[in-house]
This record gives structure tokens, sequence and C-alpha cells, in this order.
């Protein structure tokens, strides 16, 4: 198996608390591109957007992607849930990770994402009817892209991580 474990899944799949805690249970770093890029460009995914647009953050997105699959080891990679826009940013990601699919329902991304301040592609009114549409385009990219598929939605977070683990067949040391 590679050394790294990227999520990939929907906003509001759950990449960022599920990735937190799998990288804590396997002694593994933690990485979220979201992160990075905000650590890149000096300033807020929502102002990245205000000032540049979604090209400004593809192009971070794509360039943060690229140094984390040349140079992470051993971590756990937290993906955006745009990271299957661009084809290569998965050929990058697939040359240095496994990857892990977070899949969830449109009715439980509509309760968890209803009250998000974060995302600007949600900042519209129509936004339920825009999270069944983009979900829909790009559950196939998702799908393409997975080694494996975990379901979230409402389940705990332990039982979504004991599954990850299970699937990959990762063989935790007794003391952790
Ligand atoms: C995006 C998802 C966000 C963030 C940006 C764009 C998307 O990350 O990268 O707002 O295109 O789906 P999360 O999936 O962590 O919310």
């Amino acid at each position: 198996m590679k050394s790294n474990i990227a999520l990939i899944g929907f906003m509001g799949s759950g990449k960022s608390t599920v990735g937190k805690r799998l990288a804590r249970r396997l002694g593994r770093n933690f990485i979220e591109t979201d992160h990075l890029i905000e650590q890149q460009a000096g300033m807020s995914i929502v102002n990245i957007f205000k000032s540049g647009g979604e090209t400004e953050f593809r192009d971070l997105e794509t360039a943060v992607i690229t140094s984390v699959s040349d140079i992470a080891e051993n971590s756990v990679i937290a993906c955006g849930g745009g990271v299957v826009a661009r084809p290569g940013n998965i050929e990058r990601l697939k040359s240095a990770a496994t990857v892990v699919y977070l899949q969830t329902g449109t009715a439980a991304l509509n309760d968890r994402l209803a009250f998000s301040r974060k995302r600007p592609l949600l900042d519209r009114p129509d936004r339920e009817q825009f999270i069944r549409e983009l979900e829909a385009t790009r559950r196939p990219l998702y799908e393409a892209a997975a080694d494996i598929t975990v379901r979230t939605g409402n389940r705990p977070f332990a039982a979504v991580i004991d599954e990850i683990i299970r699937k990959l067949d990762i063989n935790e040391s007794p003391n952790q």
C-alpha cells in the first residue's frame, strides 16, 4: 500500500474530522489541502474566491496537490471537495496515496451544509438544488478516483474509521 491515504468526497462529507481522527489513530501526519491553500495565499478561501474567483482557487489547489503528492509521507490528506474538478489533480494524488471516497447522500449533505458560511460555492439562494446538482455531477468522478468507498452520512465517525482501516487492511500496532 502507498504510504499516504487521501480522503475525497463532497463538502460536508466529514473529510476533515475523519482525517484528523484517522491520522491520530494510525500515528500519521494530518494534512488538509484547504489549510495549505490558505497559508500559501495568505488569505481565507472566502477571500481567495472574492479576489481571484474560482479559477485562482483551482490554480492554488492544483499547486498544493502537486507539492503534497511529491512530498507527503506517512500522512492522511484531507482534500477539498472540488479536487476532482481537474483530472490532473487525481492523477497526481493517486501516484502518492490510496484514495478513500467518503460518500454521503444529499439529504445529509443538505443538513450539514445548511448553515455553512465558509464555502463560497454555496453562497447562493438556491443552495439545496445546487448541492443536489453538483453532487450528481461529481459523484461519478469521486467513484472513478476511489480505491475504496466508505459511506458516512449520519454514521458515527468511529464506525467510518473502523471501516476504512478494515477495507485498507491496515495493521495497527498493539500500542496505538
Ligand atoms: C470546494 C470545497 C471546499 C473548498 C472550496 C471548494 C468544492 O472544501 O475546497 O470551498 O469545490 O467542493 P471542503 O470539501 O472541505 O468543504
